[in-house]
């Protein structure tokens, strides 16, 4: 019999390893022969572990699974598919995966994350192989024509950063890829690396042929050692392969990809900063211009791009450009992985085109509060991303709508509260976060963030003139950081004080 476990961080946090263990043993007491396949994870993880069995009706799901419910199972026909309390029926037809278009994660908590093979035989290097018949100049338009955005947060077009890169003329050109995942609430850039590593191997190689670089680094949050570790695995398997290092696939092209780990620092998922530290040196952030697609690793010309931009790459290839820019609304193409968390019933990954709105992902998807207490806030985007009333849940997820509505989308992360939650407090911590994270190199982020927690101090105080004095704080951090730390740190405060005013005490109100 066959069964299917995560080894996703998620999994494994709550105890896949122990499930798997009790599944070995007793399978064994039976005398069955069990192969055990260790997958990422589907992303639903209030049903994790979550454990699929191979039956000739399709994988049926079980979850969530614990060790003493392992011996049950086995007596309800596990092996065989059975009834049982914690039967989900096949895995596919669970509505919350069934509802989303997987393109980047079609393959995440499916394949043997360690397996070539098993990539291959799920899709995968189809995207490399029509990349080799496109040549360079090729897939750099498929990319344009996708529409792709950069996934990190910022959002631009990732077919014109690669037509750039292309264009310099160097003796040495670098992929750099940001898997530095800091956002609060985000783990996609994890999922991809635990569960699908190949394919952000093959975007890379893909990336390197289109601007004609031979090496790549995947810079990730030391926070993260099981995504290390098969990623690292990855990387052997693959160039086992002959798909990574001299003459890829047999082609005439040549790429490696090196795995540096970061020490901890928010500031290095800017890609300066990330350079920095690449190269050895402490992380801080670079002026620009020169943009790193001109003089970025090792003053070269590089591609720094986010994990799911270039995982998203091989199936834009595979199935060209049309098939990825078909879904998605206005500016926005393609799918984005959204990822909820905090106090949310159903917390996991969504894989959706753009334009669903707010309200949808977290009272219809995401079911509400874990608390069952009214959804007061919900703060997308990182810990610098704006804090969302109801009010404004009618707003569809596109970069463009977001910005208008005062907030970013980041790099897809949902966090939700309940109505227990303090607005004045969150505008504090996103100070206090700011302070504690800048690299220290200008005025207004070094300097603002720490007097920007003593102002919102006073606000609690009392003193309610106070508001003024942050608002013309948030507009210097705004307009005169050097990054987006500083320059995105008024954005939780700004929004709280904007949309929920009666937590900063009865001055507030109106200071707009
Ligand atoms: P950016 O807008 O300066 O650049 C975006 C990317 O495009 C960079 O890789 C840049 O090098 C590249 N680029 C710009 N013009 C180019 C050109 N003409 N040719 C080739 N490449 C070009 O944004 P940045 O500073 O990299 O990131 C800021 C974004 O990061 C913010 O918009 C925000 O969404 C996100 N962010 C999110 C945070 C969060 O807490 N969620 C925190 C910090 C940043
Ligand atoms: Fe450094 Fe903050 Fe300035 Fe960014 S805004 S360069 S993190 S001091």
């Amino acid at each position: 019999v066959t069964i299917y476990l995560p080894k996703d961080a998620a999994a494994l946090a709550l105890g896949a390893d122990e499930v798997a263990a009790e599944l070995t043993r007793l399978a064994r007491a039976a005398g069955r022969d069990l192969n055990l396949v260790r997958t990422g994870s589907r992303g639903l993880f209030w049903l994790e572990p979550m454990i699929e069995v191979a039956t000739p009706a399709g994988r049926i799901a079980y979850g969530p699974v614990e060790a003493s419910d392992v011996e049950r199972l086995i007596a309800a026909g596990l092996f065989e598919g059975g009834a049982h309390p914690l039967r989900l029926g096949t895995a596919a037809s669970i509505p919350f995966l069934a509802r989303q278009t997987r393109l980047t994660f079609a393959r995440t908590g499916i394949v043997d994350p360690a397996s070539v093979e098993d990539y291959r035989a799920h899709g995968g290097w189809a995207g490399l192989e029509r990349a080799l018949e496109l040549g360079p100049e090729g897939i750099v338009e498929e990319v344009v024509q996708s529409g792709l955005r950069g996934r990190g947060g910022a959002g631009f077009p990732t077919g014109v950063k690669w037509r750039t890169v292309a264009a310099a003329k160097a003796p040495q050109k670098y992929i750099v890829c940001n898997a530095d995942e800091g956002d609060s609430g985000t783990y996609a850039d994890r999922m991809i690396m635990e569960g699908d590593p190949f394919v952000l191997i093959e975007g890379m190689v893909i990336a390197g042929i289109a601007v004609g670089a031979t090496r790549g680094y995947v810079y990730l949050r030391s926070e993260y050692p099981h995504a290390a570790a098969a990623f690292a695995l990855a990387l052997d398997e693959a160039r086992r392969a002959g798909l990574l290092g001299r003459r890829i696939g047999g082609s005439a092209h040549d790429f490696d990809i090196k795995l540096r780990m970061g020490a901890g620092a928010y500031v290095c998922g800017e890609e300066t900063a990330l350079l920095d530290s690449i190269e050895g040196k402490r992380g801080q952030v670079r002026a620009k211009p020169p943009l790193p697609a001109h003089q970025g690793l090792f003053g070269r010309p590089t591609v720094i791009n986010n994990v799911i931009s270039l995982a998203s790459v091989p199936f834009i290839l595979a199935e060209g450009a049309g098939a990825y820019r078909d879904f998605g609304m206005g500016r926005s193409r393609g799918t984005m992985p959204i990822q909820l968390a905090g106090n949310v019933r159903f917390g996991g990954l969504y894989e959706t085109g753009f334009g669903v709105t707010l309200g949808e992902l977290v009272d219809e998807i995401g079911g509400g509060t874990a608390s069952g207490r009214p959804v007061r806030a919900v703060q997308v985007g990182g810990p610098l991303g704006a804090y969302f009333p109801r009010a404004l849940f009618d707003t569809p997820f596109d970069y463009e709508a977001f910005a208008a509505a005062g907030g970013l989308i980041g790099h897809g992360g949902v966090v939700v509260f309940d109505d227990t939650v303090d607005l004045r407090a969150q505008a504090r911590f996103a100070m206090e976060f700011c302070a504690i994270e800048s690299c220290g190199k200008c005025t207004p982020c070094r300097i603002g963030s720490t007097r920007g927690v003593e102002v919102i101090d006073r606000i609690g105080a009392g003193d309610p003139k106070q508001i003024t004095l942050l608002r013309d704080l948030c507009e210097t951090m705004k307009f005169g950081s050097l990054c987006a730390l500083g320059g995105f740190a008024p954005y939780p405060v700004l929004s709280a004080l904007d949309h929920f005013p009666e937590d900063f005490g009865a001055g507030a109100a109106g200071s707009a």
